[in-house]
């Protein structure tokens, strides 16, 4: 659920039973204190009467558990990440026909776009408007908000072939924050906010090159409008920010990595300006959970997982190498565990994987470049991270979370009967 995406984030400890196979040998998890998380994974496997297997750890297992299955299965992605999308489907969710539908779709909305040469010159000019309006208002910080309306308004030029309004900037950046809330379980998002940006975009569709797909899906336009608003518009929004949040905080941590990656932005150093983006993903990924339901037998890294088991890959609490090396993502994938963690693999992989690295690779460059770097704060104001709830927990969110699961494990019962 991309946090936009998968976001499953009920944190209530820090550390988790280590009850999934182990790269380290023998579990750990009579040493960890009790995790209300996992406990209410088991009881939706208990309750669907599947078998489920939690990793915490061994990246490469991860991979072929990914590359081994094209099935989300009925737990997280179906009973959570569905419901907070609606009124959009969302194609990281969804399963079976409507899945590989929307996804054909995304593929077929992708190639139309010519990506490749409309995207860079969109975000050199949006980079520039930012720099300018910068230098006018001195002192104003580009934050989440800024931010995230910086990526909105590329994704927005790049699918609809003119520049984003002030008033569509509010709206869809208002919009996001309402679904980020609810995916994140920390509130439900206002349905107003969301139906405002829905009406909108119905309007922007019709009237672009893309109005073909509402005769097509005449019945249900919400097949074609979901192509659009999850993973063009509003994903981004969300995972782009909570990214290069990540990434300054890493390199602001220490003054010679961040002088490097200027460096490397200065050479125009691609390859390692994405080990830097890569880097962010792989230690605070903007997918807190993935999880697949394998359809055969998986028998890899040493280890055999029955047909049927539901695997959940917590890559929020994941038992890893903590240095943040930038240029190990130099290494061919063979050589480096951690390649399928950042955007997935197998059938269900991301597949705006290029758009993505186009787009953060070119902002990174720009901001690590910039005079007024300084003002860059992608982390000040930045919301409803699915991946730590903000370190922070309400007693309403605690409150609206138990009547959340409360509702999945219902919906979980009927699923099974
Ligand atoms: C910005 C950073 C992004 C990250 C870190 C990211 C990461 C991911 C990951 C990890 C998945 C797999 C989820 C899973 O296995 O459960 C995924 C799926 C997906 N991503 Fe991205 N993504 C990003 C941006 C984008 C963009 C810009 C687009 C489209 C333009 C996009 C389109 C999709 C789609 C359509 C899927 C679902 C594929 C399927 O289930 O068939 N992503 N993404």
């Amino acid at each position: 659920m991309a946090k936009e995406r998968s976001s499953l984030s009920l944190r209530y400890s820090a550390r988790s039973l280590r009850d999934g196979f182990s790269e380290r040998g023998p579990s750990k998890s009579a040493s960890r204190p009790f995790d209300l998380r996992s406990s209410l994974l088991r009881v939706f496997g208990v309750i669907q009467r599947k078998k489920v297997v939690i990793l915490r750890d061994n990246p490469r297992l991860c991979g072929a558990v990914l590359a081994a299955s094209d099935t989300k299965g009925a737990m997280i992605e179906r009973l959570l990440a569905q419901p907070a999308w609606r009124p959009s489907y969302s194609i990281e969710s969804e399963d079976g026909a409507r899945w590989k539908q929307l996804a054909t779709d995304a593929k077929t909305v992708m190639a139309r776009l010519h990506w490749r040469e409309r995207l860079p010159p969109i975000i050199a000019r949006r980079f520039r408007d930012i720099e300018s309006k910068q230098q006018v208002r001195a002192g104003r910080l580009v934050d989440a908000e800024l931010f995230a309306k910086l990526v909105g308004s590329i994704m927005f030029e790049l699918v609809f072939d003119f520049p984003m309004s002030t008033e569509d900037e509010a709206l869809f950046y208002s919009a996001s924050l309402e679904w980020r809330k609810q995916i994140a379980v920390k509130a439900e998002g206002d349905g107003r906010i969301k139906q405002a940006f829905w009406s909108r975009l119905t309007v922007l569709v019709e009237a672009s090159e893309f109005k073909d797909g509402l005769t097509t899906y005449a019945s249900d336009p919400a097949a074609w409008l979901s192509v659009f608003a999850q993973p063009f518009l509003i994903s981004p929004m969300i995972n782009v920010g909570d990214i290069f949040a990540a990434a300054f905080e890493f390199l602001r941590k220490d003054a010679q990595q961040l002088e490097r990656a200027k460096g490397w932005a200065r050479d125009g150093d691609r390859p390692r300006i994405e080990g830097v983006l890569l880097e962010a993903i792989r230690l605070r990924h903007p997918f807190p959970i993935l999880e697949r339901e394998l359809s055969r037998d998986l028998d890899a890294e040493g280890h055999k997982i029955a047909a049927g088991t539901h695997v959940f890959m917590t890559l929020d609490d994941f038992d890893q190498d903590q240095t943040f090396d930038p240029e190990r993502w130099l290494a061919p994938a063979k050589e480096n565990p951690y390649h399928a963690i950042p955007f997935a693999a197998g059938p269900r992989m991301c597949i705006g994987k290029p758009i993505a690295l186009e787009l953060m690779a070119q902002l990174m460059t720009g901001f690590l470049l910039s005079e007024s770097l300084d003002s860059f704060q992608p982390s000040v104001g930045h919301l409803f991270s699915g991946r730590d709830n903000d370190g922070k927990e309400s007693i309403a969110e605690s409150v609206y979370q138990v009547r959340v699961f409360a509702k999945a494990m219902w919906r979980s019962m009927r699923i099974r009967s």
